[in-house]
């Protein structure tokens, strides 16, 4: 099976890395989100990336013209997904929501597409359920951000076909990612480990063991992480840690993965990392300043 067209649900960090990704490697794209306002800082965002690329020399204005060309946005759901060959999709991580808006898109999408959600941890077989095609629901889970980082984790659920797990494997490679092929369970393999790693620094935080930065700075030189927890935690987003952190408590029934209570309180706040201007870092200078707690 040929992937040509691809819908892309949420026009988000995650959304538009993914939507960027696949019109960079051919792909029609039409990139769907809720609000006009979405969709405009989705565009805004990918123009920006690939206008780093530009100043680079590693792309040219014609290329990026021909790549947002074929990036169409797209408010209606049935709009976006009626001819797609594939639909990856990019919501926020609310089992609800997703388990809605698969039952929607499985009604519009054509018989032959493959639904692939980018969940950071839910269930692919409890999405795939609500869906006549379990065997061609998959786990895509890419990193971020997404033009950058050279990974897609491939779940399978429990009914996935292996001509899908092949098709996305073939759909990975051709947007130059490398792949892992692992087995349904929440958080799969990378958030199993970064999930809790990264709550574990915000206990730290919250105990008053550590300052913000000397926290970041002690696990970037100390462990050779590229960036600290604390930075990773606002590029992922605050929302997003929690949602997975109350998600592995009620699927695992352990309360070890229990998300600190000030990244709950963070989040009440609306201090959701880089996408809100604030985390554990304020970003609204030039250099982004850590939070004292
Ligand atoms: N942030 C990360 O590092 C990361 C990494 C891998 C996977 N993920 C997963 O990707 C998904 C999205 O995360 P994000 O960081 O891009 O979140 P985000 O908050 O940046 O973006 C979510 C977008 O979805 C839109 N949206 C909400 N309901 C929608 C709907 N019904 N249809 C279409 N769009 C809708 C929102 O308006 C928003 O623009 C989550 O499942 C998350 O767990 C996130």
């Amino acid at each position: 099976m040929e992937i040509k067209k691809i819908a892309v649900l949420g026009a988000g960090q995650m959304g538009n890395g993914i939507a960027h990704v696949c019109a960079q490697a051919g792909y029609e794209v039409k990139m769907r989100d809720i609000e006009q306002k979405f969709l405009d800082k989705g565009l805004a965002a990918i123009t920006k990336n690939l206008e780093r690329g530009l100043k680079k020399g590693r792309i040219t204005q014609e290329e990026i013209d021909a790549i947002l060309g074929r990036i169409e946005p797209v408010l209606d759901l049935g709009d976006s997904v009626k001819d797609a060959d594939l639909v990856i999709e990019a919501i926020p991580e609310i089992v609800k929501l997703k388990l809605e808006t698969w039952g929607e898109v499985d009604k519009t999408a054509p018989e032959h597409a493959i639904l692939a959600s980018n969940t950071s941890s839910i269930s692919i077989t409890q999405m795939a359920a609500v869906t006549n095609r379990p065997e061609k629901f998959i786990g895509m889970h890419f990193f971020n951000p997404v033009p950058v980082m050279g990974l897609v984790e491939i779940i399978k659920g429990q009914a996935t076909s292996d001509e899908t797990v092949k098709v996305i494997e073939d759909v990975s490679a051709k947007i130059g990612k490398e792949t892992v092929l692992v087995n349904e369970a929440p958080g799969f393999a990378v958030n199993r480990l970064l999930v809790p790693a990264l709550n574990e620094a915000v206990f730290v935080i919250q105990e008053g063991i550590a300052t913000v930065e000397d926290m970041d700075k002690a696990i970037k030189l100390g462990l050779n992480w590229p960036m600290g927890p604390l930075t990773l935690m606002d590029f992922v987003g605050l929302d997003t840690a929690l949602y997975i952190s109350d998600y592995f408590v009620d699927e695992f029934k352990d309360s070890k993965y229990r998300a600190p209570a000030l990244l709950r309180k963070m989040v009440r706040a609306g201090w959701l990392g880089r996408k809100s201007g604030r985390g554990f870092y304020d970003y609204s200078g030039d250099e982004p300043k850590p939070i004292r707690f």
